[in-house]
């Protein structure tokens, strides 16, 4: 990778009105998680249990988020960004999830919402980053039907405080990885490995999301979406073992909730099962509730998967993928991907599969998909002078661009992360930040990829 990134006045233009942003998420930066009428969360507890997170630490204070938030703003305001994606703390504002609402909860996030709009910054909460208040978990979590009711009432709780100042709202990140890795192999909270059996937390999420977005709408919401996890899934070879193993890794990571959202079905008939079939009903009238037009359609994307059948010794599928240990009892094992740079994270860096994925979309739902926004794309290195990350992120805005002007409707792009976090079953070893954070000190050091990003938006403003 060429260590020398072009001047940022050489990408080609947005379009005037595109939403430029950042993102970060509650339990990854907030810390205070004994403060201000907080209830426990999922990660709470399992971040607490010896041997979960690799460097044996904890979100117990993160980046102090809670405390130094008019610093985090000051920061966001000299990015330059139009948008700040960053996550309601669900069990800040309910601390039980459901009943009684913790007004100090409501008070904090009422504060940076206003701190944002006074710098110039649009405010878009995302209602769900995986933070479950763990009074609902020790019920089975998503598993169970009550925590999308639960879900629903917490968003009206939001709306109805911050409705007033808030038009853009996001109802719940990445559900696909809370149910593969929480519920599914138990790499992230709540720690659960029920493989397949796993699939009922997907539809509980869902059914949130849909019942959620009612909740907005009844309170005025101008432009609700989501923010799935996407990424091209490429076979490793063309036999039919491993091109079936792909299909199917395939309709979990992009399939299994965007159908439901966008089709209003769950897929797989065409590979000899449907999924509705695995899901707790009643399956066909939640689907109506699920597919509620959307405003816009967000997409995480990282990096591609290669993905073939598993070798009998389970010799080919690495251990460990992506930090992930993946069981054997799986259907799939990842593959590595060659010929690549990888980031300090081992993710293979490939930004023309951002424009493949893309285009996909467009060629797979058609008229039926509406406006994308990328929620989140960005990579972890170590060091201030990330010259990595600039490059990373230019290549990532031209193959953005490769697929608007090949026909792809999208509105905005966030960076994932204004500054380095906890990086859940990670721990603080993975920095994805524009900003670098001491953890001894919780000083913020803008890296050399906050001044390259101002400089491309102040170009891009300049028109
Ligand atoms: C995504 C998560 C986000 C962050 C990035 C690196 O899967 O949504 O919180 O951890 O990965």
């Amino acid at each position: 990778m060429t260590l020398v990134p072009d001047p940022p006045a050489s990408l080609p233009r947005f379009p005037r009105d595109f939403l430029w942003g950042v993102s970060t998420s509650a339990a990854q930066i907030e810390g205070a998680v004994a403060e201000g009428g907080r209830g426990r969360s999922s990660w709470d507890v399992f971040a607490a249990e010896s041997g979960r997170i690799k460097d044996g630490s904890d979100a117990r204070v993160a980046t102090d988020h809670y405390h130094r938030y008019p610093e985090d703003v000051a920061l966001l305001k000299g990015l330059g960004v139009r948008a700040y994606r960053f996550s309601v703390a669900w069990p800040r504002v309910v601390p039980d999830g459901a009943g009684e609402v913790n007004a100090a909860g409501l008070d904090f996030y009422d504060r940076l919402v206003d701190a944002l709009l006074a710098a110039g910054v649009e405010p878009v909460p995302t209602l769900f980053h995986w933070d479950t208040p763990q009074a609902l978990e020790e019920g089975g979590g998503w598993l169970r039907r009550e925590t999308a009711e639960a879900f629903a009432g917490y968003a009206d709780v939001v709306a109805a405080r911050l409705g007033d100042r808030v038009g853009r709202w996001i109802t719940l990140n990445e559900p696909a990885e809370l149910t593969l890795l929480g519920y599914g192999v138990g790499q992230h909270a709540p720690g659960r490995q029920l493989l397949f059996d796993a699939l009922p937390a997907a539809h509980h999420q869902l059914l949130g999301h849909g019942l959620a977005v009612q909740a907005l709408r009844a309170r005025g919401a101008r432009s609700i979406g989501i923010a799935n996890s996407h990424g091209p899934t490429w076979a490793a070879s063309g036999s039919e073992a491993d091109r079936s193993a792909a299909d199917l890794y395939d309709l979990l990571l992009n399939r299994l909730f965007a159908e439901p959202l966008l089709l209003g079905r769950y897929p797989g008939a065409e590979l000899g099962f449907d999924v509705a079939d695995l899901m707790p009903g009643p399956v066909a009238e939640d689907l109506k509730v699920i597919s509620g037009p959307l405003d816009w359609y967000g997409i995480n994307y990282y990096q591609p998967t290669r993905v073939g059948a598993p070798t009998e010794s389970g010799g080919a599928a690495p251990a460990e993928f992506a930090g992930i240990a993946l069981p054997p009892e799986l259907p799939f094992a990842p593959r590595e991907i060659e010929g690549y740079p990888r980031t300090d994270f081992g993710w293979p860096v490939v930004p023309e599969a951002l424009t493949e994925l893309l285009v996909s979309f467009r060629e797979r739902y058609g008229d039926r998909l509406p406006p994308l926004v990328i929620t989140e794309n960005g990579c972890s290195y170590e060091g201030t002078e990330d010259e990595e990350r600039i490059a990373f992120l230019d290549g990532h805005l031209r193959a953005l661009h490769a697929a608007m002007a090949a026909g792809v409707d999208v509105r905005g792009y966030f960076v994932w992360s204004l500054m380095d976090n906890f990086e859940w079953a990670e721990g603080y070893a993975r920095r994805f930040g524009l900003v670098h954070i001491d953890y001894e000190t919780l000083a913020r050091t803008p890296k050399a990829s906050y001044r390259w990003l101002r400089d491309v938006l102040r170009e891009q403003e300049r028109g």
